[in-house]
C-alpha cells in the first residue's frame, strides 16, 4: 500500500518542536542553553514592547542553529538557514530580521563604540569569524534598510540574553505573539 503525501504540520507546532529541539544545547560557550537564551531574548522583546514581527524574530534569532532546520541549508550560516525558515513560515520581516542579526551586531560595533565592550567573551570571539565590524558600504546599505533599527533592538536583546536562571515568559505564551507576525 502506498502512502500519502504526509499531512503538513501547523507552523506552531513546527516552531515549538524546532525550539525545544536546542533545549540543554550547549550555546557556543555560553552560560545559558540555547533554548533559555531563546526564551530571554523573546522576553525582553516583549517588555520593551516590541511589535510581535520583532518579538518573533527576538525568539527565534538563533532557530538556524536547530538542527532540523541547519540539515536544511547545511552549508550556510545560521543566520542564513534561519531566515529562509522564518521566511517561509512567518515572512519576509521576520526572516529579515532572523537573518540580519549577525550584521547588526557588526553594525553596532561599528556605531557605538560602548557596544563592543558589552559583548561576552564568546561574541567577540565570533565576530572576527562574521568579518568584524561592518565596513561603511555595507553599513550604509544596512542602515537604509527600514528595519535596520529594530534589527538592532533584536541584536541587543540577544547580547542581553545570557544570563543563567532569568525569569522568562513561557514558551506557550511567546508562541502566542510569534504567531500573530
Ligand atoms: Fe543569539
Amino acid at each position: 500500500m502506498t502512502q500519502g503525501p504526509t499531512a503538513p504540520v501547523p507552523t506552531r507546532e513546527r516552531l515549538r518542536a524546532d525550539l525545544c529541539a536546542v533545549a540543554d544545547l550547549p550555546y557556543d560557550g555560553e552560560a545559558v542553553d540555547q533554548l533559555a537564551h531563546a526564551l530571554q531574548c523573546g522576553t525582553l522583546a516583549v517588555r520593551a514592547g516590541a511589535r510581535p514581527a520583532v518579538v518573533a524574530a527576538a525568539l527565534l534569532h538563533d532557530i538556524g542553529r536547530s538542527p532540523g532546520v541547519s540539515a536544511q541549508l547545511p552549508d550556510a550560516p545560521h543566520e542564513r538557514a534561519g531566515a529562509a525558515y522564518c521566511t517561509r513560515l512567518l515572512g519576509h520581516e521576520v526572516g529579515w530580521l532572523v537573518g540580519a542579526h549577525v550584521l547588526a551586531k557588526r553594525a553596532l560595533v561599528t556605531l557605538d563604540p560602548g557596544y563592543a565592550a558589552l559583548l561576552s567573551p564568546v561574541s567577540v570571539r565570533s565576530l572576527e569569524q562574521q568579518g568584524g565590524p561592518a565596513a561603511s558600504a555595507e553599513l550604509d546599505r544596512f542602515l537604509r534598510h527600514p528595519l535596520a533599527r529594530e534589527a538592532m533592538d533584536v541584536r541587543r536583546w540577544d547580547d542581553e540574553a545570557k544570563v543563567p536562571g532569568a525569569p522568562t515568559m513561557a514558551l506557550d505564551e511567546l508562541l502566542d505573539v510569534a504567531i500573530a507576525a
